[in-house]
């Protein structure tokens, strides 16, 4: 069933917002390109969770992240939580790392930021699984929830990036200031850095808030939305350069 937009945007608890900002929002289509990428993206960190990560399939890096010490975080973990979705994405989406839930479950978002990560999606016609995968910048839980450190952001980078190499991705989303770290390797404010159209190996890539994020600031929400109507104008665009893309809404 599709959901109405007011119905969606009710979901994702913006509709006030929305209806306040409905004359900005609508201009979030900007065209690409206007903005490019501050700094070159780098191709990545050390790899000291192993150099042969990146001829690993699916099933290789699943079984190298269940048993990888490559930094501290692999000592307090239940489990890695390597990510979730469809394997022949559209969207990717890039949080920070599991928290107590996800370290349980060994998914990733499944708990209340999940939940607002769900919704968000929803708004845009988009669900868990299809046409979406979701990952994060490091594959086990920082204790305490603590936000990861640049060196674990760093050599968990290899498994994302193999990640990202085999999923082709026809956009990538970076949720939070750890996300755009590892992807972006920039440490801007996200205030500085959202609405603009970023680069990855040719994927085009945008930048917003975490949900964990918005549930604290509420009134953020409607900036993340306009974020994603702005990644789903990037999509399209892309489509009508003439990539093989099937754009159902
Ligand atoms: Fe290895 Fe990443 Fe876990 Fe660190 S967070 S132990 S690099 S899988
Ligand atoms: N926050 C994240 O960044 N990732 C998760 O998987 C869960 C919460």
């Amino acid at each position: 069933m599709k959901l109405t937009r007011e119905r969606m945007l009710a979901e994702m608890g913006i509709t006030p917002l929305w209806k306040q900002r409905s004359a900005q929002i609508g201009e979030a289509a900007r065209p690409a390109g206007e903005n490019p990428p501050p700094e070159p993206v780098a191709g990545g960190a050390t790899a000291p969770a192993g150099g042969d990560i990146a001829a690993l399939g699916w099933e290789g890096l699943q079984e190298r992240v269940a048993v990888c010490r490559a930094c501290v975080l692999g000592e307090h973990r239940k489990q890695a939580v390597l990510g979730v979705g469809d394997r022949r994405p559209e969207w990717l989406f890039i949080g920070e790392g599991p928290g107590a839930e996800e370290d349980v479950q060994g998914e990733p978002f499944v708990g209340q930021a999940g939940k607002l990560l769900d919704a968000m999606l929803a708004a845009i016609d988009l669900k868990r699984g299809d046409k979406v995968y979701i990952a994060n910048a490091v594959k086990c839980r920082p204790p305490g929830n603590r936000t990861p450190e640049a060196e674990e952001m760093a050599a968990c980078w290899p498994y994302l990036r193999r990640q990202i190499a085999l999923l082709q991705p026809r956009i990538i989303v970076l949720l939070g200031r750890a996300a755009v770290h590892t992807v972006l390797k920039s440490d801007k404010a996200l205030s500085a850095l959202r609405g603009k159209p970023y680069d990855f190996s040719g994927i085009p890539v945008v930048v917003t808030y975490h949900p964990a994020y918005l549930l604290r600031n509420l009134p953020e929400k409607a900036k993340a939305w306009e974020d994603l109507l702005f990644a789903r104008a990037l999509l399209r665009q892309a489509a009508d350069r003439g990539a093989p893309l099937d754009l159902a809404g």
